[in-house]
This record gives C-alpha cells, sequence and structure tokens, in this order.
C-alpha cells in the first residue's frame, strides 16, 4: 500500500485517504508519497492523444490504492470534476503567431476563470467521496490571494459535508474576484474579507497554521485545508503538465520548456514532481512579479522573507512559498530531518542559506525571473497589438519571463501557462490597453453576472482575526453538526 508521510519526518505513515482528509500532517509538516512513480517513454507514448480526464486519471490512479477508491468511483470524481468547464478538455493550447515556438496553455477556463480549478474541482469532489463514505463533515480554513478562493467557494457551495471559511486580503484583490465568492449565497460559504494585513495573504495562512495547531479548537471542530498544501492539489494540477506536453511535443523525449507565473510554488511542485517522474522539461521558468521569493531561491540558494509588495498580479504577491519544501524534500536525499531543522530556522530567522550540494540539487532545470508591472503592462500591450489576444496579468508575467531569457532558450519549444481570465482584472486591462472600454475578450458572462447581485460576507480586522474566526467557526460547527451528511 502506498504510504504518506510528513516530509518534516514527524507522525506516523498515513494512506491516501487519510492525508488527503487531514490537509497537513500532525507535524505542522507537508504530506508526501514514500516515493514518486516513474513513467516510462512507452507509457508516455500511450498517453498521447488522451484526454484531460482519462489522463487525469491516469496520472492520480498511480497515487491512489484501488482499496480506497475504485477505478469506476475515480472516473466518477474525475467527470464530476472537469464537466463544468468550458472546453471539452478542459485546458486549451494557442500558439503564438509573434513568437517563435511559444504557446500559451490557456489553464483558465473552468468556472471561476483561473488554474485553481482544476486542482480545487478534483480535491473538493474528492473530499465529498470520502466524508460521504464516513458520513462525517469538515469544515475548511482557506487563505486566497484572489483565486483560490473563488474555486473553493464554487465547488463547496451546497455539500452537506463541507463548511468553508475563506480569507482574503480587503483590497488586495480585485473587486471582480471578490464578487465571486460573496455573490453565492450558500449557507456553507463564509468569506471574510480581513482589512490590514501587513503581509498581505501571506498573514492569512499564519492564522491559519495557529488554528490548525490550537489543539483545544480542534478537538471540538473538524478541520482540514483546501489550500496547496493538500496533496490532492497537487495530484490534480500533475495533470496540465502532461496534457500540455503531449499536445505541443513531436515525439515523446522532445525537450520542451515551460514558463509558470509563480507565488507559493504549488503549481510548479506538481510540474517539478511530474518531470521528476519522467515528464521531458527540459527548464522550468520561473516567473516571479517584484515578490521574488522563489528567484532568490533559485537563483541565490537563499529563502528569505522581505516585505509584501503590491502588484498588478496580485494573486502572485506571496512571499512564503511553503510548497518549495515539498518539493525540495525530493531533492535531498529525502532528509526529513533537513527539511525539519531548515524550514524552523527559516520561519524563526526569517531567512536560510542553503549549502552548494542542496542548491544544485534542486536547482537544476530551473531558470527564474522577477517581472516589473512595466514588463506586465507591455506584454499585455504588445500581445494584442500584434495578435489580437488578450492576456490577463499572470500569463503576462510568464511571457514577460520567457522574453527575458537567453535566446537558447528558443531552440526549444516553450509553453507559457495563462492562470487566468483576463476579465478577473479589468482595471489592468484598461491601463494596459490604453483603453476605457473593456474589449469583448476582457469579458466574462459570469463576471458579468456577479455584478447584478447583491453581496454576503464577513468583514474583520487582522488584529482581531484569530479569536473572532475561533468563535465564529465554533458557533456555526456546533449549529451544523444537527445538519445530516447525505
Ligand atoms: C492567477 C494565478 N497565477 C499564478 C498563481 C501562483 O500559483 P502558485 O501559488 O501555486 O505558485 C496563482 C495563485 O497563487 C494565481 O491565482
Amino acid at each position: 500500500m502506498l504510504k504518506y508521510i510528513s516530509n518534516k519526518g514527524g507522525g506516523k505513515p498515513v494512506n491516501f485517504e487519510t492525508a488527503i482528509l487531514n490537509g497537513f500532517a500532525s507535524d505542522g509538516g507537508l504530506y508526501v508519497p514514500e516515493k514518486l512513480p516513474k513513467i516510462s517513454k512507452n507509457e508516455l507514448k500511450k498517453w498521447k492523444g488522451l484526454g484531460f480526464k482519462d489522463l487525469c486519471f491516469e496520472i492520480v490512479s498511480l497515487f491512489i490504492d484501488r482499496e480506497i477508491i475504485s477505478s469506476d468511483e475515480l472516473k466518477i470524481i474525475i467527470d464530476k470534476s472537469y464537466d463544468a468547464f468550458e472546453v471539452e478538455n478542459a485546458v486549451t493550447l494557442y500558439k503564438l503567431k509573434s513568437r517563435e515556438q511559444t504557446y500559451i496553455m490557456e489553464l483558465f477556463h473552468g468556472p471561476t476563470l483561473s488554474f485553481k480549478d482544476i486542482g480545487q474541482s478534483f480535491l473538493v469532489n474528492l473530499l465529498d467521496f470520502l466524508l460521504k463514505r464516513k458520513k462525517e463533515s469538515l469544515s475548511i480554513i482557506v487563505a486566497t490571494t484572489g483565486d483560490t478562493g473563488p474555486a473553493a467557494a464554487n465547488y463547496i457551495a451546497g455539500k452537506s459535508s463541507l463548511d468553508a471559511w475563506i480569507l482574503y486580503p480587503k483590497g488586495l484583490i480585485t473587486e471582480e474576484q471578490e464578487r465571486q465568492m460573496t455573490t453565492l449565497h450558500n449557507n456553507n460559504i463564509h468569506p471574510v474579507g480581513v482589512y490590514n494585513c501587513p503581509e498581505g495573504g501571506d498573514n492569512l495562512d499564519t492564522v491559519i497554521s495557529k488554528l490548525y495547531s490550537n489543539k483545544k479548537f480542534k478537538k471540538k471542530v473538524k478541520l482540514s485545508s483546501i489550500n496547496s498544501i493538500n496533496w490532492g492539489r497537487i495530484i490534480a494540477q500533475m495533470t496540465h503538465y502532461f496534457y500540455g506536453y503531449l499536445k505541443v511535443a513531436d515525439y515523446i523525449g522532445e525537450d520542451i520548456n515551460i514558463s509558470v507565473p509563480s507565488g507559493g510554488f504549488g503549481n510548479l511542485c506538481a510540474g517539478g514532481f511530474a518531470r521528476k517522474m519522467g515528464l521531458p522539461i527540459k527548464n522550468f521558468i520561473i516567473a516571479n512579479n517584484k515578490n521574488e521569493s522563489l528567484n532568490r531561491i533559485f537563483r541565490n540558494g537563499v529563502i528569505s522573507k522581505d516585505k509584501i509588495h503590491e502588484t498588478i498580479s496580485s494573486a502572485i504577491d506571496i512571499i512564503t512559498p511553503y510548497n518549495f519544501w515539498r518539493y525540495l524534500y525530493f531533492c535531498n536525499g529525502q532528509n526529513s530531518k533537513n527539511i525539519k531543522k531548515w524550514s524552523n530556522e527559516f520561519e524563526t530567522k526569517g531567512e536560510f542559506h542553503f549549502d552548494d550540494k542542496t542548491f544544485k540539487s534542486y536547482r537544476d532545470g530551473f531558470l527564474s525571473f522577477s517581472v516589473s508591472d512595466k514588463s506586465t503592462i507591455g506584454t499585455i500591450k504588445s500581445i494584442y497589438e500584434n495578435e489580437n489576444y488578450l492576456l490577463d496579468p499572470h500569463g503576462s508575467v510568464a511571457i514577460s519571463a520567457l522574453n527575458s531569457m537567453d535566446e537558447k532558450l528558443s531552440h526549444n519549444k516553450t509553453i507559457c501557462l495563462a492562470t487566468a481570465h483576463p476579465a478577473k482584472f479589468p482595471k489592468v486591462i484598461l491601463k494596459s490597453l490604453n483603453k476605457t472600454k473593456l474589449p469583448e475578450a476582457g469579458k466574462h458572462k459570469s463576471i458579468e453576472g456577479a455584478k447584478k447581485k447583491c453581496q454576503k460576507g464577513y468583514h474583520c480586522d487582522y488584529s482581531n482575526l484569530e479569536k473572532s474566526l475561533l468563535n465564529a467557526i465554533e458557533t456555526n460547527w456546533e449549529r451544523s453538526k444537527k445538519i445530516i451528511v447525505k
């Protein structure tokens, strides 16, 4: 049986079901499988031509024992997860005309218009399946920089097994993103706009960690997490890397590059694992905005906390790339003692320098760049003018980072991930195009629809958040315990 362990080494190994239901490992670490499966070139050849759902089935099956979820059950979960997407294969590819060998993979065709739909839909449907089978329910606390929250709210809405508290930094996400959460009126969705977060969304993660480690609270309320700390998100997100590769590669084994707008390293962690499992990715380009924690890790071998910068690619205004520690575990010979020691040192001192051997072990195959708002705007404008294609600010960060790289990269095909729909960021689009009216490509019916609905949610100051949340969640839990899981 495939076991899951904490990347910090504490607690006992658990099975897939427990890893998913718990979210965090008992020592506060992140769950990792005892080993990563390998995929041969022959297997990859067989996967060429598979649709997104079938490919997802093949990939996630590698991490789930059949005794826990049967093939038929897994297929139903996957169908449910991607049926509501606007395109048949969940994602699409667009080949740029103005840049050779470059593709944009659009990951924003799910109901809430960002790549978060890919992992979140699968994880929530999986949790719902596992909870209903146990006749149990869970409370979820999730922090968002603008896209995780809407996806979580959309999938959890109306599910009697789950209750979601969705924290967002008030004023630091777009009004469109906020409305995606606050215009759902289901009783199990509780958006909380938090004022005065000195470090943006990262502060919310800190409060969540405190609540998870509060033993008294956890005795009363059953909690889990659906941020990308949950392993279920990572395995679903592997699918788009395999799918994109199999679509653009002329033969299995062709090296390609992938540029990824990054913050918490959740998306890239899935990509990095896909490569370790056998996907022939030559380089990943880590595209940061001015919040360049990942750029420092991969350029200088230093993980450090800087102050948060407000940028126009606000969903990646993140300073703590917590999934990096999960990836590092598989680079340093699965040495959990070191992960624990180093991550603790980083938490207490705000900085940690990796030794040369470790630096080399994780750096190979990654290039990184910090993109300014000016470049982000310039790329949106030039791609729109040159080929009438509208990027969102995060897709633009991916292309801008690629533009800054050595020409040599162009010998290989490159896929840039467009992680959100431009309709979520109308102000940036108008500014970039120097227009007063949005082009059609910058609109979406669901965003327009949400403008006509009234909003529901909590507001709280950061200084009171932990205490207020404790009370609100406990009270709600008592009430919702009476709900029978159907
Ligand atoms: C639109 C968008 N792009 C990119 C990212 C970065 O993903 P990750 O945090 O997994 O690096 C996020 C969220 O964090 C996002 O919402």
